[in-house]
């Protein structure tokens, strides 16, 4: 017993030491996606919901594009391990649409952050009948955003 206490308390602060120095997925900030998307988020209360910008690169519709407000929710639990899931909805400010996106923020080998996420994109159709029409699926992943020289 006497001699196993120096083992846990070494085992214990390498532990600490580790946790400490493992990086953390931040979901605020500049980002862009594999269409070319970008979208800051901008705000995160102590609940973890946010609230954002987003710059799509493109359009189901014929209309031209407007920044668009997104707002959103992570999750805070502690079994998230600094790579929390999250899900955010844009309402289009262009158009009658809206999308819902959900993921995961991630550190990847490199140490880079990306944004593994899906979307439901839900136009709007004249009537019921057309529903069957109205969503479209997709994966997106983002980037942080370079700094700009
Ligand atoms: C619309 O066309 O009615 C609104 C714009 C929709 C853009 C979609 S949302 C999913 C996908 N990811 C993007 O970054 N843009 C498209």
């Amino acid at each position: 017993m006497v001699q196993a206490t120096p083992f846990l308390l070494v085992l214990f602060l390498a532990l600490g030491a580790h946790s400490l120095s493992v990086k953390k997925c931040s979901l605020i900030g500049d980002w862009v996606n594999d269409l070319g998307s970008n979208m800051t988020i901008t705000s995160m209360n102590a609940k973890g919901v946010f609230t954002g910008i987003y710059h799509t690169a493109v359009t189901a519709t014929s209309n031209k594009i407007e920044k668009s407000p997104l707002q959103g929710a992570m999750q805070k639990s502690p079994n998230q391990k600094g790579q929390p899931t999250f899900g955010f909805t844009v309402n289009w400010s262009f158009s009658d649409s809206i999308t819902v996106f959900t993921g995961q923020c991630f550190v990847g080998d490199d140490g880079k952050e990306v944004l593994k996420t899906m979307w439901l994109l839900r136009s709007h159709v004249e009537n019921i009948k057309n529903d069957w029409k109205a969503t479209r699926v997709g994966v997106n992943v983002f980037n942080r955003q370079q700094l700009q020289e």
